[in-house]
């Protein structure tokens, strides 16, 4: 029996069950997308949108913004840092999200952010940043507790969606989360633990990247943050290290960096790909195999399902938080704990 087809195996190494967070992701966005629609944006002019956020709580504000670029008429800051950039002040909305509340980069960026008179909202389970939040007064969608943060994306996510909807009144963002949930249900019961390898294109994946490289490379910019996402979660999850970058910027530096065959040969593409793409971005992809992926262990494809651009984004997303957990289950190695990320915390506490 393949070992992610047996209840063993999960018993014996997913204690926590990652596995069954992962399968609760359209069930979490369903009711994080409920508590998004309560979400008002503050009132008054905006000239600008800022998301803070580290790691898993970060990620959700790469998504907003890839969301967001083609339609939004302001522009959309990702901050990854304790300071926040000049431009920011009493007309910028600040998303502050974090998990635990209590990221020190998060909880001084929004210090800094309210030092300047920018309108916020938090996005957390708890700690400082939710203190910090009731005292000024500032909303806060309150996260549930006991989730690792980067399996709460949805609800780190969608309230920003949410809240952004009444400046998006020529896109049909309810119609586009309906469409996103379906595929992800569907998703969901196509890749799921109970679901045999021989049917389920995420275990396959898996079994094609252990013991290499990853390298996963988005066809588009907008596809980019997922890409991020893949790495991100093959890091926590699988405990490997993963590269990550995107169409068409990577032809202009890391085609290159493939002429090292000895270390090609231990590296699997996957390719995360539109299910309708421009002639000339699909003549650019097979030349690259040709060019530079021709000694690489392996080349996979995943298509983003879907119509929509939040259909198309979460279920790839979902389908690498599936594949992360394989890979670690494969690797023999319990997803859920991050001792380094917990330790570096500690030091620089202590
Ligand atoms: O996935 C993780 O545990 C990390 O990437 C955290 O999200 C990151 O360290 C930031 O912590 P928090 O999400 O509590 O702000």
């Amino acid at each position: 029996m393949h070992p992610l087809d047996d209840p063993q195996t999960y018993l014996r190494l997913d204690p926590q069950g990652m596995a069954d967070l992962v399968a609760r992701f359209p069930a979490m966005g369903a009711d994080a997308w409920e508590a998004a629609l309560r979400l008002q944006p503050p009132p008054g002019p905006l000239s600008a949108v800022v998301i803070l956020g580290m790691g898993g709580s970060g990620v959700g504000g790469d998504l907003l913004a890839a969301l967001l670029r083609p339609v939004f008429p302001l522009p959309v800051a990702v901050i990854k840092d304790s300071r926040v950039p000049g431009f920011v002040g009493p007309q910028t909305l600040v998303f502050a999200c974090s998990y635990s509340g209590n990221t020190e980069e998060t909880v001084n960026a929004y210090k800094a952010a309210k030092q300047v008179g920018a309108p916020a909202v938090v996005i957390t389970a708890g700690g400082l940043l939710r203190e910090l939040a009731a005292r000024g007064g500032d909303p806060v969608v309150q996260v549930p507790p006991g989730i690792p943060p980067r399996a709460a994306l949805p609800y780190l996510f969608l309230p920003m969606v949410g809240a952004l909807r009444h400046l998006l009144p020529r896109t049909d963002l309810l119609g586009e989360w309906a469409e996103a949930h379906a595929v992800l249900e569907d998703l969901g019961g196509q890749l799921g633990r109970d679901v045999p390898a021989d049917r389920n294109a995420a275990k396959q994946l898996a079994d094609r990247l252990v013991g290499r490289l990853p390298a996963v490379y988005a066809a588009t910019s907008d596809l980019a943050p997922v890409a991020y996402r893949w790495k991100s979660q093959l890091n926590e999850n699988g405990k490997v290290l993963a590269l990550w970058h995107s169409f068409s910027e990577l032809n202009h530096n890391e085609s290159v960096g493939w002429e090292d065959r000895t270390l090609a040969q231990r590296v699997a593409v996957v390719l995360l790909r539109e299910p309708e793409e421009e002639p000339e971005l699909a003549r650019r992809i097979a030349a690259t195999r040709e060019v530079s992926f021709s000694a690489a262990a392996s080349v996979s494809e995943v298509i983003a399902r879907g119509k929509g651009r939040l259909a198309r984004l979460l279920s790839l997303v979902l389908f690498g938080d599936f594949v992360s957990v394989y890979v670690a289950l494969l690797r023999g190695v319990d997803p859920t704990p991050v001792p380094p990320i917990d330790e570096i915390k500690r030091r620089l506490r202590g």
